[in-house]
């Protein structure tokens, strides 16, 4: 594959450890080190303040501006107003000045520097020296009262030193190192407390925040308020131990209604009380959630931390919550949703949290009405969803992508059907899903074309293989379609007068012809799917050809260099082979594998773990292994040089099914549950729970044997290639 770790950190079981200060990484650490609660993300920078390469980065969920300039030609399907996640306050905002001197973290010489994410509390905390004195500074977000956050800097000292220490939430903050956004409309400070109130430019949302500081030792407070912050100045004359600690309230009002009035003051609580409650969720968190994996530490770090900066990211909070590329970690992909949500993300929750796996999906519920204005911009009808959003407008510039790519629109489906297989929660259906796919359907019908020879299809599309675009019959795009089609005349069939919505027999007939007609190109001879209609007459070009430096290519190609050819940047054909396991025989697969493996650069970061479970379905264990070691450390190891601007949440999720799916042999496309577990060799063992249909399985591999438990009512499976009802403990030979 070609890319490279880049290893700083130490490995460690349950926790994420820098020791001694890189300072050039510094930025890759600040998204490493990164909390989270849902409602808020913090990054992982120095409060203090520290010169080096860095993104100071605090983010609340659905809290956004419009992008600054609106097109001015209106090109009809182009959009004319994109929007982002904002940058908003700096809610620990720190200053300190020891013996007059201020304390820069990137010019000072650190000693004993430690860096350290505990995943078992949520607890980050950094430890140093700086001519004697001690600092260490501590932060946490409540993962049970969301709008709070907790920070403590503490300081130690054998000789007396005067301190000088600001605390503040401040919101002149940048984004994307450009100017800041925000307004502020009020603030207030007074004795240990202060309060400041900011309002986003365009969209007229407020936040809120509410310090309170207290000292461990004998100091003197002094309020402080300016244009954009307000805190509190304190001095004290240290000799021994000296603690500050910090609480923060931020109050996100992402629809204007509180017109920037102060919300009542939550109730308090102390740091060390807050951080017992945190430890609370996280022992249950950990209790349901873990993946153990005996004989390989690093991977057993990295699926532990895929699985903690999932938890961080999103866990049903909120249902106009979603979940951006890059989680709450950084501003790039503009902290936007993709069809990355319900194909690579929704599985997590489905067999962990089927309640937030639900919310996931009445997101899009809640932005029909905007999915269906996309579709009248596109000339169609129905809905259709957008590539990138943040509150169900299409926000992706690159008409390419927003005018072409139907995956959102046929993964909200898939999400559906998936979704009630694994829960068979049929009223979800009957009350919004089933209005979901008959937009959806409709738009894939009013989209697509009977060509001259009466195949059905897609004409002019992007499939998930962004390499490839204005193509013609992209297998992946027009078998989601014949899938949605055939799912949603099932539905009607089954509860349509269960509904509420009024559907003609002939629209659903339309539908079943738009399925029965779909243009499928297979090479039956080499049991070979085409990406697309001429894709096999494509110029081949041998990727390993491609020097090292070329990549990332999009940087060093142009792009039109990169669509003229066979080479993809994702799966997409194989993304099919995954998502609709049950449709495809092991020859296809097989076949599929070795024809477009050696042709994907993995562009994206989406694409190992696909092929990682592809690899251990076709036994190929050195395949399935190193793509595997990809998916789940692609951050800790900064495999493609770019977690400096924030995590790949949606891919980390990917290294969660890559587990379960991969080397667990999970499929759960059909009615009943597969389960065909494999080990690889350098694994002692390795353990994973899932929920299903209001049961626990819990699932435990050794060499040569597996273990399946069933909580709850027996259960119908196939477990190791052989239909078998579960219930208690069974063990399988492997
Ligand atoms: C991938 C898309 C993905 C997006 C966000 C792109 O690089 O090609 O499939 O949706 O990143 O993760």
């Amino acid at each position: 594959m070609g890319k490279k770790a880049d290893k700083y950190l130490e490995t460690q079981e349950w926790s994420i450890v820098e020791r001694g200060f890189h300072r050039e990484k510094n930025a890759v650490s600040e998204s490493l080190f990164s909390i989270g609660n849902e409602y808020c993300g913090l990054r992982g920078y120095a409060e203090e303040g520290a010169t080096a390469p860095s993104l100071q980065g605090c983010y609340f969920n659905g809290v956004y501006e419009w992008s600054e300039k609106e097109t001015e030609t209106a090109y009809k399907g182009i959009i004319r107003r994109g929007h982002y996640m904002v940058n908003a306050a700096d809610p620990i905002k720190t200053e300190i000045f020891v013996g007059g001197e201020k304390l820069d973290t990137g010019k000072c010489d650190l000693c004993d520097f430690e860096r350290r994410l505990d995943l078992r509390s949520g607890l980050y905390v950094r430890t140093f020296s700086v001519r004697g004195v001690k600092f260490t500074f501590s932060r946490f977000l409540s993962m049970t009262e969301p709008c709070n956050l907790y920070q403590k800097i503490e300081v130690e000292s054998t000789q007396p030193v005067s301190l000088e220490i600001k605390l503040s939430v401040d919101f002149a903050t940048k984004h994307w190192g450009k100017k800041g956004r925000w307004e502020k409309v009020s603030s207030h400070a007074e004795g240990n407390y202060a309060q400041i109130v900011g309002k986003t430019q365009s969209t007229g949302q407020y936040l809120a925040c509410a310090q309170e500081v207290e000292a461990s030792g004998d100091c003197a407070f002094r309020p402080e308020e300016d244009a954009l912050s307000a805190g509190v100045r304190i001095t004290a004359t240290v000799a021994g131990k000296f603690a500050l600690t910090k609480h923060v309230a931020c109050y996100a009002d992402k629809t204007g209604e509180t017109k920037g009035k102060m919300p009542a003051p939550s109730p308090k609580k102390s740091f060390e009380e807050a951080l017992a409650e945190n430890i609370s969720y996280y022992k249950k968190f950990w209790a349901e959630r873990d993946i153990v994996i005996e004989g390989d530490e690093e991977n057993q770090q990295g699926i532990r931390f895929c699985i903690f900066q999932l938890g961080q990211t999103y866990h049903g909070a909120c249902p106009t919550d979603n979940i951006g590329a890059k989680g709450l970690t950084g501003e790039a992909y503009s902290g936007h949703a993709f069809w990355d949500t319900e194909t690579y993300c929704l599985p997590y929750y489905l067999f962990n949290d089927p309640a937030a796996a639900r919310d996931l999906l009445l997101f899009r519920y809640h932005t029909l009405a905007q999915a269906k204005e996309r579709a009248k911009m596109l000339d169609c009808k129905g809905a259709c969803y957008p590539i990138a959003t943040l509150n169900g407008n299409e926000a992706c510039d690159l008409w390419q992508h927003a005018s072409l790519q139907f995956q959102p629109s046929t993964g909200v489906a898939y999400g559906i059907r998936h979704y009630v297989t694994v829960t068979g929660d049929e009223q979800f259906l009957i009350d919004y899903g089933m209005e979901m796919l008959l937009e959806i359907s409709r738009f894939l019908r009013s989209r697509g074309e009977y060509g001259a020879d009466g195949r059905f299809g897609y004409f002019c599309v992007m499939g998930p293989d962004e390499f490839q675009m204005m193509v013609n019959h992209n297998c992946y795009t027009n078998y989601m379609a014949k899938k949605t089609f055939e799912y949603t005349v099932e539905c009607f069939e089954k509860y349509g007068d269960r509904t509420r919505l009024n559907v003609e027999k002939e629209e659903l007939a339309a539908f079943s012809a738009c399925a029965e007609k779909m243009y499928l190109p297979y090479d039956e001879t080499r049991k070979l799917f085409e990406q697309h209609d001429g894709f096999f007459r494509l110029p081949h070009i041998d990727i390993k050809s491609i020097p090292a430096e070329e990549f990332p290519l999009y940087h060093h190609w142009s792009y039109d260099r990169i669509y003229r050819n066979d080479m993809i940047k994702q799966p997409d054909v194989l993304m099919l082979m995954l998502l609709h396991a049950g449709d495809f025989t092991l020859e296809q697969k097989r076949a599929n594998y070795e024809y477009y493996e050696p042709r994907c650069i993995h562009e994206s970061s989406l694409s190992p773990s696909v092929h990682s479970i592809l690899a251990s379905e076709l036994k190929k264990e050195d395949d399935a292994l190193n793509f595997f070691g990809f998916a789940a450390r692609l951050d800790l190891d900064d495999y493609n040089r770019n977690t400096c601007e924030g995590l790949h949440t949606t891919s980390i999720a990917a290294a969660w099914l890559n587990i379960v799916y991969g080397f667990g042999g999970v499929r759960s496309d059909k009615d009943l549950l597969v389960l065909s577990p494999s080990i690889p060799s350098i694994w002692r063992r390795y353990a994973f729970r899932l929920q299903y249909r209001g049961r626990v399985i819990s699932v435990e591999v050794e060499k040569g044997r597996a273990a399946v438990s069933v909580e709850g009512d027996p259960l119908r499976a196939i477990v190791c290639g052989r239909e078998e009802t579960l219930s208690g403990t069974r063990e399988f030979e492997l």
